[in-house]
């Protein structure tokens, strides 16, 4: 309960009808739906934009940088853009060739770091090698760190359990599990992924809600005992259809962070025309989980697409008008 009461921006009750199920006798393959929750959150950063707005006189905006032709990184990037409009923020894209020198990406950051109008600023990921990932995400001003990687934020989310700025995908995966009427004091969550963005972070913000954490990666040995004792997991590994229902505990919160396109014999063959004008390219899209076999086993699963995949969106926006007002606070200080 204290952990809600600390996300006391988080109003469910009046926007989703929260049932309270006990995970034990919760009905089983309940679809924990990331579309209807996070719509919920954008239509919250939507009044808090127009607040801002009107306060401030300009709407909190966001800069991504892009680098190289990586189609799955340009595609987050047109949704984040796409969002943003869609919610009255300005972003401001920068889209750099692969063999870019990393001098000019600094010179941009630096661009950035020092312009007001810029709330947020993110460099999409993975980068090409010759780039220094941690050193680039490093340069960007703590202030305006929207994807939560500044060791100033991590250090405040790990000391604090909470900070102004956390990673995405660990912030909207606690919301969903809010959004179960779940309670997670002394759930025992084994997460899978050790990253930077997801795994650590979300491994953090669990324990600040009271649930006992492991974290497992390649390195684990017998991954399907711990996954086997979970009272949630959070599967981030980044293998197609991973995890099985057979190795999951019956009644468990299956959260599926994996985005993996694998070749489907029903889908639109490469190159032909496809829904809404996109062309087909043979393949579909799964998580880390295997939903057809994990679904009837668990208390709530999210599906992939639709799942963690819009939260995430959701909250580089709320992170966004947070830095927005955090640099105004600041500044009305100065
Ligand atoms: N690539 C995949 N997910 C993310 C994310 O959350 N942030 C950034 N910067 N890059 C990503």
């Amino acid at each position: 309960m204290k952990f809600l009461q600390r996300l006391g921006h988080i109003r469910f009750g009046r926007q989703l009808p929260v049932r309270r199920f006990c995970q034990e006798t919760a009905p089983r393959g309940q679809v924990l739906c990331g579309k209807t929750v996070a719509k919920e959150c954008r239509k919250r950063v939507k009044k808090q934009v127009k607040e801002f707005q009107e306060i401030v006189g300009r709407a909190p905006g966001l800069a991504v940088l892009l680098v190289g032709n990586r189609p799955d990184s340009a595609a987050y990037v047109m949704s984040k853009t796409k969002t943003c409009a869609k919610l009255g923020m300005p972003s401001f894209q920068y889209n750099f060739p692969e063999s870019v020198r990393e001098s000019e990406i600094f010179t941009t950051l630096d661009y950035l770091n020092k312009n007001d109008s810029v709330d947020g600023i993110l460099v999409q990921l993975p980068l090409p090698k010759h780039l220094d990932e941690d050193r680039l995400i490093q340069y960007i001003h703590p202030h305006k760190d929207v994807d939560g990687l500044n060791v100033n934020n991590v250090g405040t989310l790990t000391s604090y359990g909470d900070a102004p700025l956390k990673a995405c995908t660990p912030s909207g995966i606690m919301q969903l599990l809010v959004a179960t009427g779940e309670d997670l004091e002394g759930k025992h969550a084994v997460i899978m992924g050790r990253s930077d963005i997801v795994g650590k972070p979300m491994a953090s913000l669990l324990l600040a809600a009271n649930c006992t954490v492991t974290v497992c990666h390649s390195r684990t040995k017998n991954l399907q005992t711990h996954i086997g004792m979970a009272d949630i997991v959070v599967a981030a590994l980044g293998k197609p259809e991973f995890v099985q229902g057979d190795w999951i505990k019956d009644g468990a919160i299956v959260i599926d962070v994996g985005i993996n396109k694998i070749p489907d014999p029903n889908a639109p063959p490469a190159g032909s025309p496809s829904l809404k004008g996109k062309k087909g390219d043979g393949m579909k899209m799964v998580g880390d989980v295997d939903y057809a076999s994990c679904k009837p086993k668990c208390s709530w699963i999210t599906p992939v697409p639709g799942g963690v995949g819009p939260m995430t969106i959701a909250m580089l926006l709320q992170n966004t008008v947070n830095s927005g007002w955090a640099r105004y606070k600041l500044a009305q200080k100065e």
